[in-house]
Parts: C-alpha cells; structure tokens; sequence
C-alpha cells in the first residue's frame, strides 16, 4: 500500500559492509514504498553517493580520524557510538525546527531507524522525543541464543574446554563452542557481556525490523516478540525485496571473475568468500589452498587484503600452489557476490555463514560448506548444518578434510540432497515474498506502522506504555 503524505525516515547505518548492505536496501525498499529516505553514516566507510541518487546522505564526524577502524572492535564501536551522539541530535533537532516551520504537507521526519550495534541512537531518539525502530541484521535465532544465556548467565558461563562439545538442549542444535562470545581463559569479560546486552537492548524502540523471514523463523520470532512486547515486521530477504538492484559494496568489485565464470561448465564451480570481516592465518590460508587445489574443483576465490593476519593479500600462498591450479583456480579481492551466486556455473559456497551471504546463497539455490569464525556464523552454520540440511559443517581445517568435503558438495550424492533442500528452502522463502506471503504483508504492516507514528512521542510519563500489536504506534518511555 503505497502512502499518501510523504513521510522521512533516517536510516543510520553501523559502518561494516554485513551491516551497512541489509541498511541501504532496507533505505530502497522504503523509498520504493514512498518514504524519503535520510542516511546518517558515519564519516569511516561512508557508503557510495553515486550509487543511491534516490536518498539524502549525511555524514557525521565519528572521531575517527587517524584511528584504525578496519576492525569492528569493542573500542572502535563504542566510540562511535558516543562521538555520533551530538552531530545526530544537532542534526535531527534541526531538522525537527525544520519540519514545524514549513507546510504541513512538506516531507515530515517519521522516525529514524538505527543498526543494532548503533545503540546511541535509542538515547537521541528519547530526548527528542522521537519514535525509533532497530534493525537486527542477523538471526532471529542468533538473538535467542543471546538472551537465553543472559536470562541465566551463571548457567551457562564460564565454561570449560571439556564441555566444548557438549549440547545445550535448550538451544538446540547449539553446543557450547557455538555460544559467540569470545571467551579468554574459560570466561567471558564483562564488556563482552555488556556490548551484546546493550546491542540485544532495544530501549524505548517501538519496534524491531528484521532481514529475516517468518516462515523460516516464526517460533524464535514469536519467543523473542513476548520478550521484547514490541511490533516485529520480519520483512527479508532484503536483497530480494529491493525492488532494484543497487551496489552496496564498500570495496571495489572485481568484475573480471564474471567472465572468468561465462567460460566455465555450468554447476561445476566453488566458490569461496569468508565475507567482510574476518581474518585468517596463513596456516589456515595454506590448508584451504591445497584442499581447493587437491580437490580438483573448479573455484573462485576471494581472498580480501588484510584477511590473512601478517599478510596484504595473496602473497600468503603456498609456493606451487597458483601453477598446479592454473586455469581451474580463479582469485579475486573482493566480487559482486549476489552475481556470482546467481552465475549457472556455481555449484557450491564456502562461506563463512555471515547472515547476508547466508540468505545470498540459499536465495540463489546453492548449498554451502560451513566455516564460521566469529559472532553470529556459529549459529548460522549450525543452523545451515543440523536443520535445515543445506551445509556441511567444516570444523577440521585440514587440507584433506577440506578436499573431501568439497568434492562431497560437489560430486556425492549427499551433496546432490542438499542441492534438493536448498531448492525447496528458497521456494518456500519466495512464496512469503508474493503478494499474500509473510514477507510481503509484513512490509505493508511496516508502511502503515511507520505511516501512523505520531510526530512526536508523547513526553515521559511515569508509567511505561507498551505497542503490544502492529496497530498501535504509541512510544515505550520509561521514566
Ligand atoms: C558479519 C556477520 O557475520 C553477519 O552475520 C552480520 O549480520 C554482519 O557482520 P560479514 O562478514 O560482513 O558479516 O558477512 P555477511 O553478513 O555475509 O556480509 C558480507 C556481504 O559482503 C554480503 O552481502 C556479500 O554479498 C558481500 N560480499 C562479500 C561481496 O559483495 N563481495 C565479496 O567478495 C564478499
């Protein structure tokens, strides 16, 4: 449905490409919904104007200069997170005088829309009094894990390298070395516990946006719905409700591996992306090298600068490796992924199971093998792994582990069945993309949502009033 008064939204992005893409799609699915769309980026890794003429772009001063911010450490977040706070209210507050000076049938500031991991912005919005809306760019599943392990932290933590292995059984099919935070002598520091409370905190939001799908994720969306007591509008795929495609890359895109791709047999291809963030060791580098090579498969492989610890970029590889692979072995630094998937001639991803890539792959039918090594990727591959049937999980780096399981995705018949489940997973996420699917209702829910949001929230009263449905659009501020 499309809106009749035209309403703003301000979008604020957290600067690292898993983050930053699911944001500026969301931006064109509500452009294309009617809404003007405002991105507050932060100067570090601003996104490419050219790219989304259809949106108003502001920058504002993180502090990050002369910072290494390649890296989205707690440090780097947090600090972003407070130097962002004064150029977003000045910029909104302006803004705001703005909206009460002109005609009321001018654009009007609806609400703004923040990252997760920009927890700040819930603080702006308050003493603004304006209505905020998060997006979670990751899981419903991955965010379950979270809460259930903070509802009863004690339960769960410190845990011991014997146990790494053992179930959880209230997360099924989750283990021990599954739970994401990164322990340090078999505990958790408390500013990791703090960082993933503030980011599982949604303060005074009145509702949760989510990439992800209903039909895929209703019973964990419902567990979290009860807790949060917020509106949820699961409204993925984004990168299949956009309505057109845009590049969202931070890095240049190599687009010579399409050729590469138009000369090879179709489904006969690895490809092989660990995504925007992780690093490696060049031990890890050598074993995936001759794996890939011993397996005597087609591959395209990303090997992003700055992703193997010490090392700039491929020159990690072992001596030998680039001749006995030839023709068959294809390296690029970054690739326009969603057209590499979507290529006839890729058989199989392994991917380090970021959610992005995730719903990428499964959107394009190709079945993955599994190598998560930070964050949310644990519980995604084991999610892709043990429920839905559509990866194999690569827990040895090994190079004869990796070249036995490539060529299980590639040639077995084991690898032919998860081909068959992921056709039928993407079929299935497709249908809630129709007219009268989840995905789609959910996004006409969302307009009329936002559309209905007063102005303004009322001020702070002593009581906290909650939207307890998708037809009530009233602020949770608490006194
Ligand atoms: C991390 C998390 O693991 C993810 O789940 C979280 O929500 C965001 O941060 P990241 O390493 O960025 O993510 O992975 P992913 O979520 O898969 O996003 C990477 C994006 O970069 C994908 O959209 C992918 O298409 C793109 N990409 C990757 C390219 O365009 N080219 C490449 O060569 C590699």
């Amino acid at each position: 449905m499309k809106i009749q008064r035209r309403l703003r939204v301000v979008l604020v992005p957290y600067p690292f490409q898993g983050h930053v893409t699911p944001m500026l799609q969301l931006g064109s699915i509500l452009h294309s919904q009617g809404f003007s769309v405002i991105v507050a980026h932060t100067e570090y890794s601003a996104p490419n104007y050219s790219n989304h003429p259809e949106f108003v772009f502001h920058s504002m001063n993180d502090g990050s200069h002369g910072i290494d911010m390649s890296f989205p450490s707690l440090e780097n977040t947090y600090s972003m997170n407070e130097n962002c706070k004064a150029p977003l209210r000045n910029y909104l507050a302006r803004m705001m005088e703005e909206d009460e000076e002109e005609d009321v049938q001018g654009d009007q500031l609806a609400c703004i829309i923040y990252d997760n991991v920009m927890f700040f912005v819930d603080d702006v919005a308050t003493q603004l009094r304006l209505p905020s809306i998060v997006l979670r760019t990751f899981s419903a599943a991955y965010l379950n894990s979270m809460l259930t392990i903070f509802q009863e932290p004690e339960k769960y933590l410190p845990f011991e390298e014997s146990q790494l292995l053992d179930p959880l059984p209230e997360l099924h099919p989750l283990r021990y070395k599954d739970l994401t935070f990164p322990a340090i002598d078999n505990t958790v520091p408390e500013p990791v516990l703090e960082f993933c409370r503030a980011m599982s905190d949604i303060g005074s939001s009145v509702a949760t946006i989510w990439n992800t799908m209903q039909d895929l994720e209703n019973t964990m969306l419902l567990r979290l719905q009860e807790h949060y007591k917020v509106p949820f509008f699961p409204i993925g795929p984004f990168h299949k409700m956009v309505p057109s495609i845009s590049s969202t890359s931070i890095l240049e895109e190599d687009r010579s591996c399409i050729e590469w791709l138009d000369k090879q047999a179709p489904n006969s291809v690895l490809y092989v992306s660990l995504g925007s963030l992780v690093r490696i060791d060049d031990k890890e580098l050598t074993e995936t090298a001759w794996g890939l090579a011993n397996s005597k498969q087609p591959f395209l492989w990303v090997i992003r600068p700055g992703s193997v610890s010490g090392f700039q970029c491929a020159e990690a590889l072992p001596d030998g490796f680039e001749k006995m692979v030839g023709e068959r072995g294809q390296i690029v630094k970054w690739a326009p992924q969603k057209q590499v998937l979507a290529h006839p001639a890729i058989a199989g991803f392994f991917t380090h199971c970021g959610w992005n890539s995730t719903l990428e792959s499964i959107l394009e039918e190709v079945p993955m093998i599994c190598r998560p090594l930070l964050a949310d990727q644990f519980v995604n591959a084991r999610y892709l792994s043990q429920i839905y049937k559509v990866g194999l999980e690569l827990e040895v780096i090994e190079r004869t582990v990796i070249e036995k399981t490539v060529r299980k995705l590639m040639l077995s018949e084991g690898g032919k069945d998860l081909k068959r489940r992921v056709v039928e997973m993407k079929q299935n996420i497709v249908a809630g993309m129709q007219m009268d699917g989840s995905s789609q209702k959910n996004l006409n829910d969302l307009v009329d949502f936002i559309s209905s949001l007063p102005s303004r929230c009322s001020p702070p009263t002593p009581v906290a009033i909650m939207c307890s449905n998708h037809t009530s659009s009233k602020c949770i501020i608490e006194s």
